[in-house]
C-alpha cells in the first residue's frame, strides 16, 4: 500500500486521533451501504422508510424494514477495518471514534470511546415518553412494540429531518476541533452535519486523511486521499502508526 511521504514523516507526531466512519467500513462485513450501486437508497426511498412521516403513515412497514436490517446486522461480524480501529484506540494517547453507523459493529469489535451520531438500531425508543429499551426486551414480532405508557416504540435511529443527539454532536465537534489527525473512512461525505466534521478539522489546520475506494465530494479537499477498502487500508495504516510510535524518539517535541 502506498502512503504519502508527508504522512509517513509526520505520523510519529500524531497522538490525538479522531475518526469518522460511515457505512463503507461495514461493507466488508456484508452490510449494505446506502448510496453505492445496489445500496439501500438504490432499492428503497428514504422518504418511505426513514423519516417520521413514513412512520406515522405506516409504522408496520417501517418496522418491517428495520427488522430486515436488524436481521442482516445480527449475522454480521466486525471485519479487519473495525479491528484495526480497536488496535489504534489502544495505541493512541487520545482516540475518539465518531460513527454514522447504527450497526453497533465498532462496539462489538471492542472500541470503547464511540460517538454514535445516528443512534443504534438495536435500541427501541418510545415516541411518546422517550423511554428506551433494547430489541430483546421489546422485540418487533410482526406487531409494533408498545411502551408501558401506551406509546409506540420506534427504532432508536436518527431519521431524515430530525435533530442529532445533542451530546453526541457536541462531543463529535470537540473531537474534530481538538485532534492531531482526523480520518474519515467509508462515508460518501454528503450527509450533514457529519460531513462538516472533516471540514471543521481542516479549518483548524488539522490534517485529514480520507480512506475510500471511490472519490467523494470531499476527496480533493482532504490532505491525503487514500484509495482502497477500509479492511485493507486501515490495518496497514495502523501497522505504520504502531511502528512509528514504537520507534519514537524521546526528543519528540510533542511528547
Ligand atoms: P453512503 O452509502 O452514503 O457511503 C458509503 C461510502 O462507503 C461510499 O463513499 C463508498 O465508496 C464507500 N465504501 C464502499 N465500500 C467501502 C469499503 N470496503 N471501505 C471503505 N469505504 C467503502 O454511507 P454514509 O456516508 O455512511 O443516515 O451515509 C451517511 C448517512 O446517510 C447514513 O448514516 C444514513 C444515510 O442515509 C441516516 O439513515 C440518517
Amino acid at each position: 500500500m502506498f502512503f504519502p511521504k508527508e504522512l509517513l514523516d509526520n505520523i510519529v507526531y500524531y497522538k490525538v486521533i479522531t475518526i469518522l466512519t460511515g457505512a463503507g467500513i461495514s461493507a466488508e462485513s456484508g452490510i449494505s451501504t446506502f448510496r453505492d450501486k445496489g445500496g439501500l437508497w438504490d432499492k428503497y426511498r428514504p422518504e418511505d422508510l426513514a423519516c417520521q412521516s413514513a412512520f406515522d403513515a405506516d409504522p408496520l412497514l417501517v418496522w418491517s424494514w428495520y427488522q430486515y436490517r436488524r436481521d442482516t446486522i445480527a449475522r454480521a461480524r466486525p471485519n479487519p477495518g473495525h479491528l484495526a480501529l480497536v488496535k489504534w484506540e489502544a495505541l493512541a494517547r487520545d482516540f475518539t471514534l465518531i460513527t454514522q453507523n447504527v450497526d453497533g459493529l465498532h462496539r462489538a469489535a471492542g472500541c470503547r470511546r464511540i460517538v454514535e451520531l445516528h443512534g443504534n438500531i438495536r435500541i427501541n425508543r418510545c415516541q411518546v415518553c422517550g423511554q428506551e429499551s433494547n430489541m430483546e426486551e421489546t422485540p418487533f414480532d410482526g406487531q409494533v412494540p408498545i411502551c408501558s405508557c401506551g406509546g409506540m416504540f420506534r427504532p432508536g435511529v436518527v431519521w431524515f429531518g430530525a435533530m442529532l443527539p445533542e451530546n453526541a454532536l457536541r462531543v463529535a465537534f470537540q473531537a474534530a476541533e481538538h485532534c492531531d489527525l482526523f480520518i474519515t473512512v467509508g462515508t460518501s461525505a454528503v450527509v450533514y452535519p457529519a460531513a462538516a466534521l472533516p471540514e471543521v478539522a481542516l479549518s483548524r489546520g488539522i490534517p485529514v486523511i480520507e480512506i475510500n475506494p471511490e472519490m467523494t465530494p470531499f476527496s480533493k479537499s482532504a490532505t491525503h486521499y487514500i484509495q482502497g477498502p477500509a479492511g485493507t487500508v486501515l490495518p496497514e495504516l495502523v501497522a505504520v502508526y504502531e511502528k512509528a510510535h514504537g520507534l519514537s524518539s524521546p526528543t519528540d517535541p510533542n511528547s
